[in-house]
């Protein structure tokens, strides 16, 4: 079967080259450039001699032990100037084969042109009969998309689009970063890995504008895609679901490591074959259902992607079954998206007599939509990282769960630093106004207590015990508790909520979030986790409704340190009514 496929790749490799002396290839700007007389070489010119005796030679040389390098041979009009760049990730021997690979494949791309470009796995290599040094060209990028198709694309694409324009920042400006950053910013369960890099002849303004306008072409091709790379003659860019950039290049070995297979794909990868990817993705396809016969059932998805990368790349597969979809048809409706300028008109650009509160990682304020409903909009800071983990897991879980003691989500915005989301807006604000205001707490009658304490208990069990997942919501106090106008409590904020999966009871985290007062002892301590450190939080919220005191405002010495403390003690004289 593997030596069929590799015949299928020979063949496939043929036509591409036919294809590529067609001079069709969109790797070259203006393409037809290719053909005129003028950027050909003749055979045993003296560019040729500098091309292929010193340059190719002086480049995969210095690759061994360098990750970029640019130099030049020869004197106008003979002189011709070269350069590589290895992916950050690679160590030495891989950057040299890959580099030498590179001379090789050119040659065969580009028979006699005096300029060329290409992008293989993890390098990319080009020359000129011009300095094209320290220049910026942003023409004819090449973008690959991994084929598997994301189920949150706007949502994704927000993401993914925040987390490139700061790695686009940090390879720039950062100048520890080298020209190059990676970042890994978790995504539903899953991790979106990605990966810029610019060559280190550019400025760090150039940098930043080859990136951007990476960023903006791959969004504009893939943003359909789990992940995506992108070759620029001056940088490139990629993401995945999963870690291409420590992953050891497993393919390889799949692939018995002949470098016929490696040329071949690149020579995909430059080339616009249709048909014969068709062909070369059934091949692989039918390979893979072959090899995992044999082997242990292991789902693999014959992705562009798995072609070029990891097939045992269990990622893909597992992320069908991971995120939550296919559980209610009707919750896999995506979300509504709201534009940034529409919530700006609509809270008078954020105005402070709109703001309605501070919540957790971000600013509450009050919006009328221009159909006149209106909503509350959290605008999640934008320089915090942490909060836009927080923003992805409340949009994805809110929406899976619906209940009327829970607060309801009726969309959300992200627009590069601004992340946006639209609640209903409840009139009587949060409990702690209420309770904690000499005033309004008047207003709280005993019978309004109860209601109140009973909606959140209803909330919580239908979060633990009733949706269709087993949600913990981490952070419970009376601040993400909202009223509307009767009085019914309705619980916010699940920027914190985590997953019990299936038969777990119990999980550890080394990441502890949550409010100091209402957080379980064992969960601050060790980091222990379970339903209980919900059912804990709501001990401390019923004794400061029941009493109106806040836990830690609770400064009478004479008593006990917290509210808390003093219950217990109360508890233990058995003064429980007092
Ligand atoms: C690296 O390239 C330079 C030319 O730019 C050459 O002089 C040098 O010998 C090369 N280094 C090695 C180790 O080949
Ligand atoms: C590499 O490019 C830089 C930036 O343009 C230039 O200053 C340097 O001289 C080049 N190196 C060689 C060996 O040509
Ligand atoms: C992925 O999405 C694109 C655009 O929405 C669609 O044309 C394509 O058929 C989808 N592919 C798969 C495998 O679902
Ligand atoms: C950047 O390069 C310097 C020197 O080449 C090296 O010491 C440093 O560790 C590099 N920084 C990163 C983040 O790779
Ligand atoms: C480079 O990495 C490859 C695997 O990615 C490994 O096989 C090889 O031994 C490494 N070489 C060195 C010099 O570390």
């Amino acid at each position: 079967m593997l030596s069929r496929m590799i015949q299928l790749l020979k063949l496939c490799s043929f036509l591409a080259l036919i294809y590529e002396l067609a001079c069709a290839d969109p790797l070259n700007d203006p393409p037809d450039e290719l053909c005129s007389s003028t950027s050909i070489y003749t055979a045993g010119s003296p560019f040729e001699n500098n091309l292929k005796a010193d340059l190719f030679l002086s480049l995969s040389s210095n690759s061994s032990f360098k990750k970029f390098y640019n130099t030049s041979f020869g004197n106008d009009p003979d002189g011709v100037y070269g350069l590589y760049m290895c992916f950050n990730y690679v160590n030495g021997s891989n950057c040299q084969s890959c580099v030498s690979l590179a001379t090789t494949d050119i040659v065969k791309l580009y028979p006699n042109s005096k300029e060329a470009f290409v992008g293989e796995e993890p390098c990319q290599f080009r020359y000129s009969n011009q300095n094209f040094f320290g220049q910026l060209d942003v023409t004819g990028n090449i973008p690959k998309q991994n084929e598997e198709n994301i189920s949150e694309p706007q949502l994704f694409k927000g993401v993914v689009n925040n987390v490139l324009s700061n790695l686009a920042k940090e390879a720039a400006f950062d100048p520890l970063a080298n020209m190059s950053a990676t970042r890994e910013e978790p995504f539903k369960d899953d991790t979106i890995y990605a990966l810029v890099q610019c060559g280190t002849d550019l400025s760090e303004n150039q940098c930043n504008s080859c990136l951007q306008k990476a960023i903006s072409d791959i969004q504009k091709c893939c943003s359909f895609s789990v992940g995506a790379r992108l070759f620029s003659r001056n940088c490139y860019l990629r993401y995945e679901f999963y870690n291409f950039y420590k992953a050891s290049p497993s393919s390889t070995k799949n692939m018995n490591g002949e470098s016929s297979v490696r040329k071949i794909w690149m020579i995909i990868i430059l080339t616009v074959v249709p048909v014969c990817l068709v062909v070369v993705l059934i091949a692989i396809v039918y390979w893979l259902a072959m090899n995992n016969k044999s082997k242990k059932r292991k789902k693999e998805i014959a992705t562009q992607g798995s072609i070029f990368h990891t097939v045992h790349d269990q990622h893909n597969a597992d992320f069908q079954h991971q995120n939550f979809q296919g559980r209610n048809d009707l919750q896999d409706q995506e979300l509504p998206y709201f534009d940034f300028a529409s919530i700006s008109a609509a809270t008078d650009n954020f105005s402070d007599s709109n703001k309605l509160g501070e919540g957790g990682f971000g600013t509450v304020y009050k919006g009328i939509l221009s159909d006149g409903k209106q909503v509350a909009v959290k605008r999640l800071s934008g320089c915090s990282e942490q909060g836009s983990t927080e923003f992805t897991t409340e949009v994805l879980l809110i929406k899976k769960v619906q209940h009327k003691n829970l607060v309801r989500l009726l969309g959300f915005c992200i627009d590069r630093e601004e992340k946006l989301l639209i609640y209903e807006y409840m009139p009587n604000s949060s409990l702690d106004f209420s309770l904690f205001d000499a005033n309004r707490r008047e207003q709280l009658n005993w019978s309004k207590q109860i209601n109140i304490i009973i909606g959140i208990a209803r909330g919580l069990l239908y979060l633990h015990e009733d949706s269709q997942l087993r949600i913990i919501h981490m952070d419970l106090k009376p601040s993400n508790v909202l009223l509307d106008n009767d009085m019914n409590p309705k619980i916010l904020d699940f920027g914190m909520a985590r997953i019990i999966e299936g038969n777990e009871h119990e999980a550890n985290t080394a990441r502890i979030v949550g409010t100091y007062g209402y957080m379980a002892p064992e969960y601050t301590m060790n980091g222990l986790y379970s339903i209980k450190s919900d059912v804990y939080s709501f001990g401390v919220l019923l004794l400061e409704i029941i009493t109106g005191i806040r836990n830690t405002g609770f400064h009478q010495s004479k008593h006990a340190p917290s509210l808390l403390a003093y219950a217990w003690k109360l508890w233990n004289e058995g003064k429980y009514w007092s």
